[in-house]
């Protein structure tokens, strides 16, 4: 299925200290990144010790500390039936495109086998609470209406629109003949945030998750900059340097 685009950008310095934050606020009480450290974390995104262990340390651990979760793995499996996995490496795993589109397509499930009452369009029969609901509020299903006799179906799409996110769906009718059902996920009940500044937060967060996977990332970034000022530089200056030796031949 395609997913909807996370448009990440490792160079937006601001959108990965958010990232960072939201993190923090709203997914560290049950996830770790374990490959992370406080303190690393806060030289790659341009934050002192003292802000870092101010603003992002809430399980008052030290500022060399791995970013571990208090949550304990046996309570975590009572709770949710499965433990919450450590997010280092996720964004390597699943790719940010899917956990952006994991973020965005939490919607609400009446059905009773579902414990939080919720499920999700990238991963369904999820484990995991839609967190971010008292930002983005809640999401209904509403599903295209379906030819007669439907019988095969697959998810081909997912589009970012204005109200929220629609699903294409190819489905089969009993001669096989195939048309295009689009289900619609729309927010029933809103949230603190509109529909584009709950996108830029999604953004962020998987953002972030993508410097945890791969922080030596930033560090080329940096080191191309650097890179490519020099060459600049070198360009400019045999420009010139030509410009001299030739000047008196012509
Ligand atoms: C209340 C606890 C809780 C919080 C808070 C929480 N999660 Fe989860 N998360 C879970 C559980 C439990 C699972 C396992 C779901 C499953 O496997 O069915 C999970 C699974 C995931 C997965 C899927 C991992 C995989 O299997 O590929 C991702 C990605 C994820 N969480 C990201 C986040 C992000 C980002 C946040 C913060 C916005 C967050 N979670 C907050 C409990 C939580």
């Amino acid at each position: 299925m395609a997913l909807l685009d996370a448009k990440t950008d490792l160079s937006d310095r601001a959108s990965l200290q958010r990232g960072a934050g939201l993190f923090m606020n709203y997914c560290s009480g049950c996830h770790s990144l374990e490959f992370m450290r406080y303190d690393r974390m806060g030289r790659d995104l341009g934050l002192s010790d003292a802000q870092v262990l101010e603003n992002l340390v809430f399980s008052g651990g030290k500022v060399g500390d791995e970013m571990r979760t208090a949550l304990r793995r046996e309570d975590a499996k009572e709770w949710f039936g499965v433990a919450p996995p450590d997010l280092s490496v996720i964004a390597r795993a699943r790719g940010p495109d899917w956990l952006y589109s994991y973020l965005l397509t939490f919607y609400q499930d009446p059905n009773p086998a579902r414990p939080f009452g919720v499920n999700n369009l990238v991963f369904s029969g999820v484990g995991m609470p839609h967190v971010l609901w008292s930002l983005q509020g809640i999401q209904s299903l509403e599903k295209g209406e379906r030819p007669a006799g439907a019988r095969l179906e697959h998810a081909v799409r997912l589009e970012a629109t204005k109200e929220g996110v629609n699903l294409h769906n190819i489905v089969q009718d009993e001669s096989g003949a195939e048309s295009r059902v689009v289900d619609r996920l729309v927010v029933s009940a809103p949230g603190s945030l509109g529909v584009g500044p709950f996108r830029s937060a999604a953004r962020d967060i998987v953002n972030f998750l993508t410097y945890v996977g791969e922080p030596a990332k930033l560090v080329r970034y940096r080191i191309g900059f650097w890179v490519l000022a020099y060459l600049g530089f070198f360009i400019v200056l045999s420009y010139v340097l030509y410009r001299e030796y030739w000047k008196d031949v012509h």
